[in-house]
């Protein structure tokens, strides 16, 4: 009986473990298939679409540009786009690509890589 409990017990400690290195795969997965071509495969801004945007691409790997912005506005710029941040037309909305709870995922990818 003590054995099964144990068993129960560690089962439930691996889904807890699991879970949030889940999540935080998800994310940069999305981030790989859609951000990557303008913010660039390291996040910097540097992606191989950036040369041709008029406004550079956010710098998500820099504390000092991140910093400024609230995890509102990163939720809104990306699910919105651009526009609705008043930032340029050229950051696209993801509403319909991601959903809410992806995009929240997103705001901490982001956190995570500007280490901020
Ligand atoms: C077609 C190019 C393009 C793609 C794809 C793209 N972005 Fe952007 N993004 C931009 C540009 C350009 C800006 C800078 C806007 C400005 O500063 O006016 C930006 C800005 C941002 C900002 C900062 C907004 C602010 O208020 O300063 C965030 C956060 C962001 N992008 C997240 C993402 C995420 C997450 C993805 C992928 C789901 C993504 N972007 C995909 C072009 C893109």
């Amino acid at each position: 009986m003590k054995k099964v409990s144990l068993m129960v017990l560690s089962i439930m400690f691996l889904g807890l473990m699991i879970t949030p290195l889940a999540i935080a795969e998800k994310a940069e997965d999305n981030y790989k298939l859609y951000c990557f071509q303008c913010h660039g495969s390291k996040g910097n801004g540097g992606g191989i679409n950036a040369a041709s945007l008029s406004t550079a691409p956010r710098d998500h790997t820099s504390a000092t540009e991140m910093k400024k912005l609230s995890d509102d506005n990163i939720f809104t710029a990306i699910k919105e786009g651009g526009a609705a941040v008043s930032k340029s037309t050229f950051m696209p909305p993801w509403k319909s690509i991601l959903t809410d709870a992806e995009i929240k995922d997103m705001v901490k990818h982001l956190h995570g890589l500007c280490k901020c």
